[in-house]
């Protein structure tokens, strides 16, 4: 294959060619962390999946080696699909994966072993002969029934997974139990159900805090539980908040959270499949997500690759104990170069200001904003969906006057703004109290193309993608953090309350040729608080 360099990540992970999509089995293992991925070894579409593996030492430098499980067995010869890591007692890691056993997708669940426990790297892979470990009883649709979490031990002793799967249209986390990892009894009940949602991929369920990381088998009075689903319809992930009742194996969302449709998603944009693991050495959760393309098929071929792995994020609990925060990891900081900064600069209406001295494809950039009032917060029309933000972006996007915003950042602009990516604020009232919008407009990201269908029939995904912020506005001030990466634009609300990430890919604005600006379209002046913008640097071993 012919790999195209441009829109390719400089340091986002991404293999060399060829696609990829879920994160699996995330861990950390004796001084090394651990990322197997989904990968198809013969091209830039899915199928042939495997998992790839590499490995580093601080999230950021990663280093190919073997693919680690791949079809070979009658439990697995149709694919191996997304998995988990555990670290058992006396510090043995096991994978739990789907495998794929005939042409009709019918799904197990699987297990893997490394080869040798003192190979820093565990390069190789076992997959024993009592495979499968567990297959779908009658009562269970096992084309639905796939990505085994990682494991919990409860008090008793007992073992327990949950696995994603639908009856009918209602999303289930099986719960599985055992004593000794081999034999695997489903529980009575599901650990979790919601009616109207469609197949849950890649549930994940941890106990959270709002300081620190928790291994996956907490559980107390004072622990709050995730649980996180992959709705294949919508392409985004949803979680609730809530409580693990450990007698009865149940997971209860709080009262006040909305399950399903409307709920709570890890990102507003394009992040999917993701898992997170807990990271003994620094005391953390650190939650991996895929971004695949939004270029049609026939472009991923031409480009030879298709996806990338997005930042790895630490979550905790906000302080509010209403929703995570998340936030990239402490690690990509070494990969700041050059740094530019800016402070106390009022931004009329309608003024743009360039932060010119960083390489603005390629740049980490972590802005304040401030403002003197809210009084000219525009009106909340409450014929809008207060649950389809997208939709209120993509009418009130970043050109559109408004009060109080639109205001923020425009990313990957080429010189005269024929193309941008805008990530941005605009403040509206809803009687007594304020909504903030955050938005990711791809709709002006492009001059190739405009408008017209991709040629593969489908429209260019150009989404304006958007979510609300839950954040207090008494300080008159919103902070914004983008990861910019020549076809990634991955940015952080209010310190990691909301998250959107976007693909897109500009004719224009591509690597020297582009620009990055701080805006304000809102009648209310807003001021720049403070600005550092760094040019990212290539990791050192950046795949392969
Ligand atoms: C999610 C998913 C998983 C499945 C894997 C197959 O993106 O569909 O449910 O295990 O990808 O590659």
């Amino acid at each position: 294959v012919n790999v195209k360099k441009e829109h390719r990540s400089g340091y986002h992970f991404q293999p060399t060619k060829h696609w990829i999509n879920d994160p699996n089995g995330p861990m950390y293992y004796n001084g090394v962390y651990h990322l197997f991925y989904q990968y198809n070894p013969k091209g830039a579409v899915w199928g042939n999946i495997v998992w790839a593996h590499s490995v580093s030492k601080d999230l950021i430098n990663w280093k190919k080696v073997e693919h680690a499980i791949f079809p070979s067995k009658p439990f697995d010869k149709y694919g191996c699909w997304s998995g988990s890591a555990t670290v058992l007692p006396g510090n043995k890691p096991v994978i739990l994966y789907t495998g794929i056993v005939d042409d009709k997708n019918t799904q197990v669940q699987n297990y893997a072993v490394p080869a040798n426990l003192s190979d820093p790297y565990l390069r190789e892979w076992i997959k024993p002969d009592n495979n499968p470990l567990i297959v779908a009883d009658k009562a269970i649709n096992g084309t639905y029934f796939r990505d085994p979490t990682t494991a919990w031990l409860g008090k008793d002793g007992h073992w327990r997974i949950s696995i994603g799967g639908k009856k009918n249209n209602r999303g289930i986390s099986y719960l599985y139990k055992s004593r000794d990892f081999m034999h695997w009894v489903k529980a009575k009940h599901p650990l979790h159900a919601t009616a109207g949602t469609g197949n849950w991929e890649c549930p994940d369920f941890f106990p959270v805090s709002a300081t620190n990381g928790l291994d996956t088998s907490v559980v107390g009075p004072n622990v709050k539980h995730v649980m996180k689903v992959s709705l294949d319809a919508t392409r985004f992930e949803y979680y609730t908040l809530g409580s693990y009742d450990v007698g009865k194996d149940r997971y209860i969302p709080d009262p006040d959270m909305i399950d399903g449709w409307n709920g709570l998603r890890y990102d507003y944009g394009n992040f999917y499949a993701s898992k997170s693991f807990f990271d003994p050495s620094k005391n953390r959760r650190i939650l991996w997500g895929w971004a695949n393309e939004s270029d049609s098929t026939d472009n991923d071929i031409k480009k030879g690759w298709a996806g990338v792995q997005l930042i790895p994020r630490t979550i905790v609990l906000d302080p509010n104990g209403k929703q995570l925060l998340q936030w990239p990891v402490e690690e990509l900081e070494t990969l700041r170069g050059n740094k530019v900064e800016l402070s106390n600069k009022i931004l009329n209406k309608g003024e743009n200001v360039e932060i010119k001295g960083i390489t603005a494809a390629q740049a980490d950039v972590d802005v304040t904003f401030s403002f003197e009032s809210l009084d000219k917060a525009e009106p909340f029309d409450p014929s809008w969906d207060r649950y389809d933000a997208q939709k209120i972006c993509s009418q009130k996007g970043s050109t559109v006057e408004g009060g109080l915003g639109p205001f923020g950042l425009l990313t990957l602009a080429s010189q005269n703004l024929e193309e941008y990516t805008p990530v941005f604020f605009r403040v509206f009232k809803d009687q007594d109290k304020h909504l903030v919008l955050m938005c990711s407009d791809a709709s002006r990201s492009s001059i190739k193309d405009d408008k017209t269908k991709m040629k593969d029939g489908k429209d260019a995904y150009r989404p304006s993608f958007a979510g609300f912020v839950n954040v207090d506005l008494t300080e008159k001030k919103l902070s914004l953090r983008s990861l910019i990466d020549n076809s990634v634009v991955e940015s952080f609300g209010a310190g990691g309350k909301t998250c959107i990430t976007s693909r897109v890919y500009p004719a224009l604005a591509l690597f020297g040729n582009a620009h990055l600006y701080a805006f304000n379209n809102g009648t209310e002046a807003v001021k720049i608080d403070s600005l550092n913008a760094w040019t990212m640097n290539r990791p050192r071993e950046m795949n392969h």
